[in-house]
């Protein structure tokens, strides 16, 4: 089966009855979000979702599972993926652009699962992603100036739209290509920017689940 099916569905069996759920972005936390809503039609559990993004809420929406917010609930269990995972179990996030909300909710839920394939696994972050900032539009070019101090700053461009890439926010991104030697500082260091919101260096605690050799793994942050 397909390791992100396998690690995106055991991680909704995580979920306990009357959990309030972070839901993460992209295609793994997307098993998870679909099998949660099976949970609720067959296993008749009650959980409220928070979405990341868009996506999530859409998909929560389809998977008819209840949606909440940060306002009126806090958060049991984050389920979330990640681009990059280094051995202290830093991530790297926001492939996909949700990276503000994600930040905003896996960081304050109780207890953060990650859901990965192995392929994740790197001994330095910046490796095969850059990292991406969350930017002000007024501010980006100003942001550019000062990231080029850290490595090759780049504006994301759509795919799909003239112009740069808008996040569900309504921000730009700028990719920042560098080596990320030590997580915890640039992480700090890159949201002292103006105009910065947030950045996908993610620092906190958490639970990672792959798949390794056909069976799921469980890593924990020390
Ligand atoms: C969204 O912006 C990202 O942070 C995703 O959570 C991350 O890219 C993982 O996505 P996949 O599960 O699709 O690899």
């Amino acid at each position: 089966m397909d390791d992100k099916k396998s690690v995106g569905e055991y991680a909704a069996s995580l979920v306990k009855d009357g959990d309030i759920v972070g839901l993460g972005t992209g295609s793994t936390t997307a098993f998870t979000i679909k099998e949660l809503g099976r949970r609720i039609k067959e296993e008749e559990i009650s959980i409220y979702g928070v979405p990341t993004s868009f996506q999530a809420k859409l998909l929560a929406i389809e998977s008819k599972i209840p949606i909440t917010t940060l306002d009126e609930h806090d958060i049991d269990i984050a389920i979330d993926g990640a681009d990059e995972v280094n051995p202290d179990l830093y991530l790297l996030k926001g492939r996909g652009g949700a990276l503000l909300q994600e930040k905003i909710i896996d960081y304050c839920a109780k207890r953060f699962i990650v859901v990965c394939e192995e392929k994740k696994l790197v001994q330095t972050l910046g490796k095969s992603f850059p990292a991406p900032v969350e930017v002000f539009p007024m501010a980006y070019r100003n942001v550019l100036d000062s990231l080029k101090a850290m490595g090759k700053p780049v504006l994301r461009i759509a795919e799909k739209k003239d112009g740069p890439v808008i996040t569900d926010n309504g921000n730009f991104i700028i990719d920042l290509y560098t080596t990320i030697n030590n997580p915890k500082s640039m992480e700090k260091d890159l949201n002292n920017i103006p105009g910065i919101f947030e950045n996908g260096i993610f620092t906190c605690k958490c639970e990672v689940i792959l798949m390794k050799n056909g069976k799921i793994e469980f890593i924990k942050s020390k």
